[in-house]
């Protein structure tokens, strides 16, 4: 996890002293003309008040704005140290989870397999006639399917993750995510729109953890709009490189959306509830992030947000 150490702006303070000196200059000014003079054996001294009142008032600005830019700085610091320690329960809490994902998996594993090859081993001895049976056979074998895969995604979270990151070209990973989900894609009819610029800078990520990061987002999209429009697009910024999916299904209400990152939870009957838990945490080992916002079209949209190489480079040399 990165820390930033808090920059202490004194913008506040010298508004402050700014503030102090004009009032001064007001006050001094408004005295003049309500017919206040201010002598000093006989010679008029009122610039002389008016620097004296500047002074002790541009101090009094300068402290106060200093005082609450301090105020502000120590509330930023603790909610910074609360976020950080929220992430930290969060990581621990994943690593047991994924130790306990990884044991049920293991025990399913086997006995799933010898389940699946006796139900195929079925539908071969039974007669051709046998239209019932063949169809309880067919049941098994694509409910058995849908567990293995389930099996595979317990374990694919629990394992340790290994980045490799280097410099790599978004548009890559993103044609490459799109052709993995193409067949999703398809079977929920949904009408796909890439909006990414073309000549993206390079990112500093691992492909591979960005692709299935890119998957799990697509198939959600495509699982909430069915028939529907799911979007990609992908933008430079100074620093980033910013991936969004979008779709125009329900979107995801506002209460939810720090729930939905959470692992196991799920709204879906087939869900498993890791998707976006392990997409969180592929892009994050990353040095990015991942947001959830309301999708132009009504929907949801998912912004993966990704440092670009030179950026990844200048940080490191500052290093
Ligand atoms: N594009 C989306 N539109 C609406 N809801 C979504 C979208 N993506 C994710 N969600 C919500 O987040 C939940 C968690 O997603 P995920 O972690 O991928 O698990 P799963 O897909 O197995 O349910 C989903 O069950 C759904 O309620
Ligand atoms: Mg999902």
């Amino acid at each position: 996890m990165t820390q930033v150490e808090p920059v202490r702006s004194r913008r506040l303070a010298w508004w402050g002293a700014a503030a102090g000196v004009l009032i001064a200059l007001v006050d001094t000014t408004v005295l003049g003309w309500l017919g206040t003079e201010f002598r000093l054996s006989g010679r008029d001294v009122s610039w002389l008040v008016a620097t004296w009142f500047g002074g002790t008032l541009g101090l009094t600005g300068f402290l106060l704005g200093d005082a609450i830019e301090a105020r502000r700085g120590e509330r930023a610091a603790a909610k910074a140290l609360a976020a950080a320690r929220l992430r930290v329960a969060q990581s621990e809490k994943l690593a047991v989870l994924g130790q306990l994902a990884a044991a049920i998996a293991h025990e399913v594993r086997n006995p799933l397999a010898v389940v699946r090859s006796s139900a195929q081993g079925l539908t071969e001895t039974l007669p051709a006639d046998d239209v019932e049976g063949r169809r309880a056979a067919t049941f098994i074998i694509t409910e058995i399917d849908r567990l293995s895969n389930v099996v595979s995604t317990l374990l694919a979270f629990a394992r340790p993750l290994r980045v490799e990151a280097r410099a790599v070209s978004i548009e890559g990973v993103i044609d490459r995510a799109l052709a993995l989900a193409a067949e999703t894609l398809a079977q929920k009819h949904v009408r796909l729109v890439n909006r990414a610029d073309r000549a993206l800078p390079s990112v500093r990520a691992d492909a591979d953890l960005v692709c299935q990061a890119l998957l799990d987002l697509l198939t959600n999209a495509a699982e909430a709009a069915p028939g529907g429009e799911v979007s990609i697009g992908a933008v430079a910024n100074a620093e980033t490189v910013e991936v969004t999916v979008s779709d125009n299904g329900p979107g995801i209400p506002a209460a939810m959306r720090a729930q939905i990152f959470e692992p196991f939870f799920t709204t879906r009957t087939d869900g498993t509830g890791l998707g976006l838990a392990v997409a969180r945490q592929v892009i994050e080992a990353q040095g990015g992030r991942i947001e959830v916002s309301d999708g132009p079209g009504g929907g949801a949209r998912f912004t993966v947000v990704l440092p670009r190489e030179q950026a990844a480079m200048r940080r490191r040399e500052a290093a």
